[in-house]
């Protein structure tokens, strides 16, 4: 039996669509422990002992939150700098995450179809998350499969390529079970 911990991290939770609907999915799971970063460090002031302390007691590392500018929300960011330490994550002693697996939880306003070369968009997700798997990689984890929701456009924007309310369910059903047989293995 594994355990899980969530990095949430979306600067604006509260008007969220698409991360709260993944987030209700998976915060009843017995061993899903949901660490909500903007929720906890309104002042930024990441308590990097309790956060060391957490990685060090979970299996798998989710980092969860709303792609912006093609890359992560800068507390997520922060909490990288502050938290992956030498000594703690890498470096002489750094063992701490030798092990451990990281999945990224994405959420997009982009559709699929413009993630790729020729499209809007140009790249696929998997390029733009390029920083993240090598940062795993560094630390001695194992990086898996990006789980990514497009289509998260906001009302205003809103258009045919949004995301309907049936298909967020499927999806969030879809990180539901990842997480559940994760922890089963
Ligand atoms: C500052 C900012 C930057 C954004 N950049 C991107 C982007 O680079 N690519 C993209 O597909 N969507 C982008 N978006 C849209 C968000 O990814 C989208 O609103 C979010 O994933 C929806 O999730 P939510 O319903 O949980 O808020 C951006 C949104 C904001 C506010």
């Amino acid at each position: 039996m594994k355990n899980a911990l969530v990095i949430l991290a979306h600067p604006n939770f509260a008007e969220s669509r698409g991360n709260q609907a993944l987030i209700e999915a998976i915060q009843t799971l017995p061993s899903v422990k949901i660490q909500n970063l903007y929720e906890q460090y309104p002042n930024w002031q990441i308590d990097v002992p309790v956060e060391q302390e957490l990685l060090r007691h979970h299996d798998l590392i989710v980092l969860q939150y709303p792609l912006q500018w093609y890359s992560v929300p800068p507390l997520l960011k922060k909490w990288m700098d502050d938290v992956l330490t030498y000594g703690f994550a890498f470096g002489t002693d750094g063992i701490s995450l030798q092990g451990k697996e990281l999945m990224p939880v994405v959420t997009a306003g982009g559709t699929s179809d413009m993630y790729i070369a020729g499209g809007a968009v140009n790249f696929t997700i998997s390029e733009f998350l390029r920083p993240i798997q090598q940062t795993a990689h560094y630390c001695g984890i194992t990086y898996k499969t990006p789980f990514v929701v497009h289509g998260l456009l906001p009302k205003a924007l809103a258009a045919s390529g949004t995301i309907t309310d049936e298909q967020l369910l499927k999806e969030s059903k879809r990180y539901q079970h990842l997480l559940q047989e994760y922890i089963a293995s």
